[in-house]
């Protein structure tokens, strides 16, 4: 009997596997044979098209065949999760499909949305194909009015990108928590969770379980904190949920409360105290991957950055594939150097590896992802390669994506696609 149903198990799997293969030969095939330089005629075309090695159509239409008598969810827990993704696609290659494994499909009952503004990497998103997709918001930002309320109680210092950059942030966060509570709304049911995470997070292993956790407390990820609380993600019920993402919305009560001047973190600390919500910090194995080029060692206010192939979990701390990894014991001397309070991992050195970023990432990055992605993911598929997406390409994967959730409150995929791939030749 067991072996019947792993021959069954296969089938299944394999089949639809099959018909989006032949689809993908198909389509391919189309668009070669559209172009008049590549084909002289049908049969060269299908010779063309099976000599060539067209990764891009194959390793995406696998994801986007959600089978849903295969998936097997890591926790038993049947509550109703809402996940929400928000920011930018920069380095989705690498941060897509960790977050598809280790934060979307380890509960059963996951619903996913998802808050971007759109730039030239939001075509990366396909990556994040699969089931349970609920909403998608991808849109133009537009430029956020810095009242005077703003102003004395949020400041813009040590932030990137000023006020503007908080602001939009803050309304990524807001704006998908908003989405939740209306789709709660249309569908007469609410969540028993909602966890909040970036789209520029590399995770190396499972989100904790929710029923390891208490739902009195809202959940942020400890270290990182800037004098408050890190808030680079956060989980919790739908009551403390909102006191910690409703950003916009808590900024005019905390200037009645006589609160100024407070950073990112600062803010994110005080909207859950003057909420009355109370709070714990977790280690949560994720990284933010970014492009910064930081000192090495950091200065004591500067960015700590470290490699995405650390052990422990990195909670939330700088990372990039990393070509010059600190040897472990002077990588441990840097992180139990740094201030607790400040930009710390929020867990012992001896954890976690720090990357020395001084130059730009080396362009064997690809590599080196891979390796980690292959350890935390146990994936044997390589990191996609986007270089080789044509326009047709991202177009025909954008209306597949967009077909895959309930609602798509979007720009059309052509806009997306233009916005990575511009019209040549006008
Ligand atoms: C899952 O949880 C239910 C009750 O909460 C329990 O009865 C069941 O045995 C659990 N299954 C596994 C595989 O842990
Ligand atoms: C997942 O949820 C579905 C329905 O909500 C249920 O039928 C199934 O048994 C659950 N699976 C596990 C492993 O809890
Ligand atoms: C919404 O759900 C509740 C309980 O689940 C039910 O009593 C109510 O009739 C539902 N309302 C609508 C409009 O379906
Ligand atoms: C580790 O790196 C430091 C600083 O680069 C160096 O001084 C030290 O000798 C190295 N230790 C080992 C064991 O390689």
């Amino acid at each position: 009997m067991g072996c019947w149903k792993v021959m069954d198990l296969r089938l299944r799997s394999w089949l639809p596997w099959i018909v989006m293969f032949a689809a993908g030969v198909i389509a391919y095939t189309y668009y070669q044979f559209l172009n008049p330089q590549n084909c002289a005629g049908f049969y060269v075309c299908r010779l063309a098209v099976e000599k060539a090695s067209f990764p891009p159509v194959e390793s995406t239409t696998e994801p986007m065949t959600p089978s849903l008598d295969q998936f097997k969810p890591l926790y038993n827990d049947t509550r109703r999760i809402a996940v929400c993704i928000v920011g930018g696609a920069r380095m989705f290659e690498i941060t897509g499909p960790s977050l598809r494994k280790h934060l979307l499909d380890v509960f059963n009952n996951t619903d996913v949305f998802l808050h971007s503004p759109l730039d030239a990497d939001s075509h990366k998103l396909t990556l994040l194909a699969g089931r349970n997709l609920r909403v998608a918001k991808i849109f133009v930002p537009q430029t956020l009015p810095e009242t005077k309320i703003i102003q004395e109680v949020i400041t813009s210092w040590g932030s990137p990108r000023g006020m503007q950059g908080l602001l939009q942030y803050f309304n990524l966060v807001e704006g998908c928590y908003g989405m939740v509570k209306k789709y709660e709304v249309q569908r007469n049911f609410t969540y028993d969770w909602i966890i909040r995470a970036r789209a520029d997070g590399y995770w190396s292993a499972p989100v904790p379980d929710i029923s390891q956790l208490d739902p009195n407390y809202y959940y942020v990820a400890a270290g990182s904190m800037f004098h408050g609380l890190n808030d680079r993600f956060g989980m919790g019920s739908s009551h403390t949920s909102r006191a910690a993402n409703t950003r916009l919305t808590l900024l005019p009560v905390m200037h009645m409360r006589g609160l100024r001047g407070l950073n990112s973190e600062s803010a994110y600390k005080a909207q859950l105290t003057v909420s009355g919500v109370l709070f714990k910090p977790i280690q949560v194995p994720f990284c933010i991957v970014t492009l910064r080029t930081p000192r090495c060692p950091p200065l004591p206010r500067g960015l700590l950055l470290l490699s995405m192939a650390s052990e422990g979990p990195m909670s939330g701390a700088y990372c990039r594939p990393c070509d010059a990894e600190v040897n472990a014991t002077a990588s441990a001397a840097i992180v139990t150097a740094r201030e607790r309070d400040w930009d710390w991992p929020g867990i012992e050195g001896e954890r976690v590896t720090v990357c020395d970023g001084i130059k730009p990432w080396a362009p064997t990055w690809r590599r080196i992802a891979d390796e980690v992605y292959k350890r935390n993911l146990g994936l044997d598929e390589e990191i996609r390669d986007f270089q080789s997406r044509s326009r047709e390409e991202c177009i025909e994967e954008m209306e597949a994506f967009q077909r895959l959730w309930d609602i798509w409150d979007s720009l059309s995929p052509e806009i997306i696609c233009n916005s990575a791939f511009p019209l040549k030749g006008w």
